[in-house]
C-alpha cells in the first residue's frame, strides 16, 4: 500500500502540497487524516482535505488515508494482520501523532468504513490524539461520542469537542464555503497542532522514561 496523497480527482487536488511524511523533519507533528466516507462526492473528504492542506501549510507532516482510493478489507481477526496491505497501513498509523478522523453520520453512528479502520488497531492509538469531524444534518453528537468512546477504549486522548457540519450548507463544489465552518476549522486546526504537539512530546518522554503511567506498558 502506498501513501495516498490524493492527487487524482478535483476536490483532492487541493492537497497536492501536502507534506510528505518521510521528507519532514522528525520533530514536526505527524497527522494521519482519515476520510471515512466512500462516497465519490463526499463532503467529509472535502473537509478532511481542507484541514490536511491547512495543517501541511503550518509545517505538519500530513498523510491522508482515503479508503475510496485504497480499499481496506473488512476486518477479520483471523486474517487481517497477515494481509499484504496490513504492514504498510500499520506503519502509517504508528507514524502518526494525531488522527484527524472524518465520518458521515450514518444512523447516528460512525460509518462502517471508519469503524473498519479503527478495528484494525488499538495500542497504536494509545497516548495519541483523536480529533473528529462529522458530516451530519443533526450535529452528529452521537457520532462524536462514539469516536470518543473508541479513543477511551484505546487509551487515546480526544479533543474536548468535535466539529460537525452540514454537507449542502457548509460545503459546495468541492470547497468549504461557510464562514462558520471555516472559523470552527481554524480553531480545530490550531488545537490539533498545539495539543497534538504537547501530547506527542509527553508520549515520547513517557515511552523513554521510567515513571509509572499508562504508557509504561508500551515501553520496548
Ligand atoms: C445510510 C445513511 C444513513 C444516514 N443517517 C443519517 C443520520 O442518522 N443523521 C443524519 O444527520 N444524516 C444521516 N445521513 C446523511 C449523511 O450523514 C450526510 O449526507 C453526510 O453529509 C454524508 O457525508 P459524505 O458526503 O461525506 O458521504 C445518512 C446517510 C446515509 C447514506
Amino acid at each position: 500500500m502506498t501513501h495516498n496523497r490524493c492527487l487524482g480527482s478535483p476536490p483532492l487536488r487541493r492537497t497536492a502540497g501536502l507534506a510528505r511524511v518521510n521528507r519532514m523533519p522528525d520533530k514536526s507533528l505527524k497527522v494521519l487524516a482519515v476520510v471515512g466516507s466512500l462516497n465519490k462526492n463526499s463532503a467529509t473528504r472535502v473537509v478532511i482535505n481542507h484541514v490536511a492542506a491547512e495543517l501541511a501549510s503550518q509545517r505538519c507532516a500530513v498523510d491522508v488515508l482515503d479508503f475510496l482510493h485504497q480499499p481496506l478489507a473488512l476486518y477479520n481477526p483471523d486474517s487481517a494482520h497477515q494481509l499484504e496491505s496490513y504492514s504498510p497501513l500499520k506503519e502509517r498509523v504508528e507514524h502518526a501523532d494525531v488522527y484527524v478522523l472524518g465520518t458521515p453520520d450514518y444512523h447516528g453512528s460512525i460509518s462502517s468504513a471508519l469503524k473498519n479502520f479503527l478495528d484494525h488497531f488499538w495500542h497504536e492509538f494509545a497516548g495519541k490524539l483523536f480529533a473528529t469531524i462529522v458530516a451530519s444534518h443533526e450535529k452528529g453528537l452521537t457520532v462524536t461520542d462514539q469516536l470518543r468512546t473508541v479513543a477511551r477504549q484505546c487509551y487515546a486522548w480526544s479533543l474536548p469537542y468535535g466539529v460537525s457540519f452540514v454537507d449542502r450548507e457548509d460545503v459546495r463544489e468541492g470547497r468549504v464555503v461557510s464562514d462558520a465552518l471555516k472559523k470552527r476549522l481554524d480553531m480545530f486546526i490550531r488545537d490539533v497542532r498545539v495539543y497534538g504537539e504537547l501530547l506527542a512530546a509527553q508520549r515520547r518522554a513517557d515511552l523513554s522514561g521510567t515513571d509509572a503511567g499508562f504508557l509504561a506498558r508500551l515501553r520496548k
